[in-house]
Formats: C-alpha cells, structure tokens, sequence
C-alpha cells in the first residue's frame, strides 16, 4: 500500500512542485546576479569624491536588502532540502532517481547562493567599517567551479564542516593563518554514503554507535575524518580504572569497553585462545599473564638449527645508547606491552594502534599507557628528527606493497633525531621476497647494530622472520 502513495505524493511533486519552484529560483538567482552585478559596477565606477560617503550608505542599503532577499531564498531552499529528505527517508528502499537528482540539483543551487551569499558585505560590517566595503576577504570569493566538498556533498553537517572557517575580528590564529581550513581526506568522496550516514546525526545528541563505520572510513582513506558535533556514546557503567601500580598486568574492568561492534563480549573471551574471536595476527596478546609478561624481557629459545632468535631484549638494545633512549613510537599490533616494558626502563612509549576486532585502544588505555588511533594511510603526527626509537612488530610485513613500505620507511626516517634506533621487529615474508625488503631497509643506510634472519618454522618453511637494530645517521653535510 505504500508504492501508490510514494507515486502520487511524487507525482504531484514533480507535476507542480517542483518546476514552479526551480522556476521560482531562477527569477530569484537572475535578479540576484543583476542586482549584485549593479552593486558592484557601481562600486567599481564611482570614484573618490565628496559623495561617496552619500553612496556607500546607498550602496550599503542596496547591500542590506540583497542579504535579506539572499537569506530568505537560502532558507526556503534548505526547507525544501528537508522535504526532499523527508520524502526520502519514507522510502528508502525505492528512492526514485529524479528525486535522488532533484535533491542534488537543490544542494548545488544552495551552494551558489551560499557563495554568493559569503561574498555579500555582513550587516554588521556595513555599519562598523565601510571602508573595508570593496575588499571582499580573498577567502570568501565566490568559486567559478563548483568542485568544493560543501557542494558535493549533501548532508549539512559535512558542508558546515568543510567550509573555510575565516578567523573571526580579522585576526590571524596561533598557527599564523586567517582561516581555519578543515578538512576531509579526498577519499572521503569515494564513499560519500558511509560519510553522510556518519555526519547524519542531531546536533547536540548522542551519536550512533557507529566508531567502526568510522574506523572504515579511515582505513579506507577518509582520514582525517570530519569532526562531529555529537556526543560519542562511552560504556554504560564506566568504572575508574585500576590505580597505576595494578593497571598494567592486569585485565581491565570489562564494563569499561563497549563491547557490542566486537566478537568477543569480554575479556575472557579474548584471552581464551580457543575461541579464536579476537585478532587473528593477535591472538594471545591478551593474555598478559603467559604471553606478554615474558615478552623483550625473557630470553626465548634459539632456533635449534641456526641458533638464532629474531627476538631482541629491551636492555641489551637500550645498552646500545645507554641513558639516550626516551621516547619512542610502537607501530605494532597488540595491547601495549611494549610501552608497558619501556616504562620501566623510563622510556615513555606511545602505542600506535587500530582497533582491528578487538578493544586494542580502550585496553592499552585502561593499562595506563597511551593509544595513538592511527591508521597506516597517515603521516605519522610528529615533528622531523624528535623521536629516539621506532619499534615495529607484526604490522609490517610479507603483505605489504614496496613502495608503500618505502614511505613509510621514510616517514620514520623523518621522525627520528640522528642516532635514534629503529627496531625492526620480527618482520615475516616469503623466502623469495626477502631479498627485495631487505634492499628495502639498506636503502635507508643506517648503520646495523644487529641483523638477523631466522626460519620461520611453521607454515612448511616458506617463511623467514628479520629483525634488526638501525641507527639513524647523523646527515650534517646536506
Ligand atoms: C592574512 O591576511 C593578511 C591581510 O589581509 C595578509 O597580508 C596575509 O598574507 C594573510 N595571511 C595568510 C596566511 O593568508
Ligand atoms: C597500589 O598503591 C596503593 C596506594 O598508592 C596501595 O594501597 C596498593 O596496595 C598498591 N597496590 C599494589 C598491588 O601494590
Ligand atoms: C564472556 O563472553 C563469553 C561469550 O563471548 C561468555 O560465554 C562468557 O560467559 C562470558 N564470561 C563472563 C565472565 O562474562
Ligand atoms: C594459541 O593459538 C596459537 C595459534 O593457534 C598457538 O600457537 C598458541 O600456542 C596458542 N596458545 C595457547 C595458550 O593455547
Ligand atoms: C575457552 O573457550 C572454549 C571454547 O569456547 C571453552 O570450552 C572454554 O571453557 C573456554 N575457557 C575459558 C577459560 O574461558
Ligand atoms: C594464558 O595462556 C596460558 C598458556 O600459555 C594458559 O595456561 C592460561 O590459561 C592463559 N590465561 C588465561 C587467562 O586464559
Ligand atoms: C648458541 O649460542 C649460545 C650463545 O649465544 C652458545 O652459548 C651456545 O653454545 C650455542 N649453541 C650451539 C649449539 O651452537
Ligand atoms: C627509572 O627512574 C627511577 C626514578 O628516577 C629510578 O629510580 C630507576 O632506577 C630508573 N630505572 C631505570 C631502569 O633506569
């Protein structure tokens, strides 16, 4: 009973609606353009006399009415918008393409006007500076193409959130610039329906819990993400965490963790290796009583035959640069144990981490370490030459493209200060790729303090771990 419904709501909407409106719009856009168009020759023409100040006040009246007349039509058009959405949304299922496109063609006008609507002079500064009349701000001209993301894009808060926010007195910020440009990365418009379904939330309100829709996006390019003005839903009954002298070995309080985006509704479960419902290439990290404890702090067995390990020590690498080591970044997959380590040591470890089917952030957070939610598409965030160690375990390896790893590797390069140690931690691959990595890391010609490869020996012996210990050189003469 609902498609004759749809129809004849649609059929009288598109009979009548809709071409008197766009009709309408047209007359309101040409006598907006011819009314600007006289505002501005007339400001281009007259000079600098004794009216002027006669003709800024007309000039400035004419301006007033243009922005009220502009203000209306915008209002009417996001009216619209939203019984377009409306209508949408009573049937989602079979959305009719000439609405879909009408909705559209009502967002691309609206960013016209909107445009044209920045450009027009503020009633407050009519009044206050008339002299700044004709200097329109360079960051409020109106754009000839219309390939700015608040046009692409439908939902209101993601073309709020992407316009060019000028600082507001004229200032410049803390950063040096005049404007805050916000900004969504440009893969964000290859999945425009995950990103209007993550920006469409109520103002003010509590947002979906929708994190791994956004986790998606990031890992599929839309990074950074858009803000939101929404509040994120946090566990029902947070509990404060386990003082620092306990948090670190113990599993945390499982009312802490939204648990209702993961396999696993506990930690329990995650621990249980049987059930295999966490991260596969992390299947015993949380267990920190067997697996982690031990981990970089106990000798493991050598290799029977080539009495080797692909594991290194915390103190015999710190012993390479003793008392030098104190910051550093772990680019790994697990529950933090590396910085929990580290931390002993006085060395403050920050973890980069996703959160790939399991709380691996809310856990490295309730150790009391810190979770850097990063994904691997992204520019590490710190500064050139600051850090002095990278450690890198079960994160790089045999699946990754060369020229990525090459970026990446230079990214590293970048933050670490000459002399800081990067430690390559059992990275796996096939046999025959071995050689083509290995030119991978020489390319950066650090100096080796240890480098080893070690089979692999599960998996029919196709495989090879490789660690090593790099420093970083000192680059003085370029
Ligand atoms: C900011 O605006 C001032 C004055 O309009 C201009 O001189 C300056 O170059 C602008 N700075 C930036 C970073 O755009
Ligand atoms: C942790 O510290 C608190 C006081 O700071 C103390 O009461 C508690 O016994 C300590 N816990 C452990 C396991 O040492
Ligand atoms: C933990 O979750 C599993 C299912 O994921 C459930 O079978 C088990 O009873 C839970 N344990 C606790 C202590 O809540
Ligand atoms: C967990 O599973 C892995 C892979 O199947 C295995 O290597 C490991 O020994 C298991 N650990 C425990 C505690 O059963
Ligand atoms: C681990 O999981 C298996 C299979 O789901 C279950 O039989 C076992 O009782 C679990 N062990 C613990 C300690 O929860
Ligand atoms: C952790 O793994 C060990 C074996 O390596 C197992 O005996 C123990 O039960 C596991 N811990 C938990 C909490 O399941
Ligand atoms: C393996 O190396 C250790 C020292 O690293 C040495 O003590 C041991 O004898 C070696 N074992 C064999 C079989 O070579
Ligand atoms: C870490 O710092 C504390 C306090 O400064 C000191 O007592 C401790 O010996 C240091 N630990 C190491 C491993 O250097």
């Amino acid at each position: 009973m609902r498609k004759p419904n749809v129809v004849m709501k649609l059929g009288t909407f598109r009979g009548v609606r809709s071409s008197i409106f766009i009709l309408g719009t047209f007359a309101l856009l040409i006598s907006i353009a011819t009314l600007s168009k006289f505002y501005s020759i007339r400001s281009l023409l007259v000079p600098d006399t004794f009216c002027d100040h006669i003709n800024r006040e007309s000039q400035s009246m004419i301006g007033n009415e243009v922005r009220v007349t502009v203000d209306i039509v915008v209002q009417k058009i996001q009216k619209e918008m939203n019984d377009v959405r409306d209508l949408l949304v009573d049937s989602p299922s079979s959305s009719p393409p000439h609405l879909l496109k009408y909705g559209a063609f009502l967002a691309d006008i609206l960013g016209l006007i909107e445009s044209v609507q920045a450009s027009l002079p503020s009633n407050e500064g009519t009044h206050e500076h008339n002299n700044d009349f004709k200097a329109v701000h360079p960051l409020l001209k109106p754009k000839q193409q219309s390939d700015e993301p608040a046009d692409y894009f439908f939902i209101e808060e993601i073309r709020k959130y992407v316009k060019i926010k000028p600082n507001r007195l004229g200032k410049q910020n803390f950063m040096g610039a005049n404007a805050t440009f916000t900004s969504i990365g440009h893969a964000c418009f290859a999945m425009k329906k995950e990103l209007e379904e993550y920006m469409d939330y109520d103002v003010g309100e509590i947002c979906n819990d929708d994190w791994k829709l956004a986790q998606k996006l990031m890992v599929h390019g839309c990074d950074p993400l858009p803000r939101r003005r929404c509040f994120s839903r946090a566990p029902q009954l947070y509990m404060k965490p386990f003082p620092i002298n306990e948090s670190m070995w113990k599993l945390p309080d499982n009312r802490n963790v939204r648990w209702s985006q993961y396999r696993c509704k506990n930690f329990t479960c995650l621990v249980n290796n049987t059930t295999r419902k966490g991260f596969f290439k992390c299947a015993d990290c949380f267990n920190l009583s067997d697996h982690e404890m031990p981990r970089w702090i106990k000798q493991v067995e050598l290799d029977p035959i080539t009495n080797l390990t692909a594991d290194f020590l915390i103190p015999e690498v710190l012993d390479i640069k003793p008392g030098e080591i104190r910051i550093g970044l772990d680019f790994s997959v697990g529950t933090g144990t590396f910085a929990a380590r580290m931390k002993e040591f006085n060395v403050t470890v920050v973890s980069a981490t996703v959160n790939l089917g399991a709380p691996f952030s809310e856990m490295i957070a309730l150790r009391g370490l810190v979770p850097l939610y990063l994904t691997i598409n992204q520019r590490i965030p710190f500064f050139d030459n600051t850090l002095d160690i990278i450690h890198t375990t079960r994160f790089l390896d045999g699946w990754i493209d060369f020229v990525l790893l090459d970026f990446i590797l230079y990214d590293w390069d970048r933050v670490l200060r000459p002399g800081g140690l990067l430690w390559i931690d059992s990275f796996f691959c096939l046999k025959e790729d071995l050689s083509d990595y290995l030119e991978a890391f020489k390319v950066l010609r650090y100096k080796k303090h240890k480098w080893v490869i070690v089979p692999k020996r599960d998996k029919d012996d196709r495989e090879v771990f490789f660690s090593a210990i790099l420093e970083k050189p000192a680059r003085p003469f370029r």
